[in-house]
């Protein structure tokens, strides 16, 4: 059986501001061994790292990210909303993240956040950019946003899809096959370990979002999942040494 994927959510981002490259960084050093990040595009499609489709909560900006160039985004602090010692942190882009993690094990699950914009193009740009840092076989794109991942599945067949869902999908072994995902990335509570195991027994693995508590953490490792997605990445990976995983 494959190690269970420690999953750093928008980075360490319970003690880093999220989607920053001292998160990513930081959740390195706390044992992820995969990182999951949010997507957006810029006005003159660059890929963003950010999760919100607006500035305001997470940079000292205002407005859509949409709205702004690569070039007037980076003059933005994307740190001291969360503290005064991540002053003039910045937005990273995809490939600042991309360049990161090329030359490690660590496992990319990108979220292309275009469910509230679409983002034309924007399924193309990521892919893109995965080759050219050959990441394909270390990158799961995700999305809430299921024609979006059917196209990304159409457009890069050997890139794992995982399907971000909220709760009460029915048989979704059955939905991920239908749209040749990989994945399912289910918010935790509508994981039942029944799930687990017939997900599994249709070849589809199971990454939950998000698990903070260590109780639940060891409900869904006891479960079989593949990976959980977590703001403690340091947390899990206590769990993790402690069971031999
Ligand atoms: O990928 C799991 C999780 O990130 C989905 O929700 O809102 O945190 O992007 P959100
Ligand atoms: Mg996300």
């Amino acid at each position: 059986m494959n190690p269970l994927i420690n999953f750093a959510h928008r980075g360490a981002s319970a003690v880093c501001p999220e989607n920053t490259m001292s998160a990513f960084r930081k959740g390195l050093t706390l044992g992820a061994t995969g990182i999951e990040t949010d997507v957006q595009m810029t006005k003159d499609g660059a890929l963003i790292l950010i999760h919100d489709e607006t500035l305001g909560r997470t940079t000292n900006g205002s407005g859509n990210v949409k709205d702004h160039t690569l070039k007037e985004l980076l003059d933005l602090d994307a740190g001291s909303w969360f503290g005064e010692e991540f002053k003039g942190e910045l937005l990273p882009t995809l490939e600042d993240l991309l360049d990161l993690l090329k030359d490690s094990d660590t496992v990319l699950n990108i979220e292309l956040k275009n469910g509230v914009f679409m983002y034309p193009g924007m399924e193309e740009k990521v892919i893109a950019a995965v080759r050219e840092f050959n990441m394909s076989e270390r990158v799961i794109l995700s999305s809430f946003n299921h024609y979006s991942l059917a196209h990304c599945k159409s457009l890069a067949p050997e890139i794992r899809t995982g399907i971000l869902y909220g709760e009460g999908l029915y048989r979704p072994w059955d939905y991920a096959a239908s749209l040749q995902a990989d994945a399912l990335h289910a918010y935790h509570f509508a994981v039942l370990p029944e799930f687990v195991s017939e997900a599994a027994e249709h070849g589809i693995a199971y990454h939950p979002w998000t698990v903070n508590d260590p109780e639940r953490m060891k409900e869904l490792i006891a479960a079989g999942v593949s990976g959980i997605i977590t703001d403690y990445p340091d947390l899990l990976d206590r769990l993790l040494t402690a069971k031999g995983e």
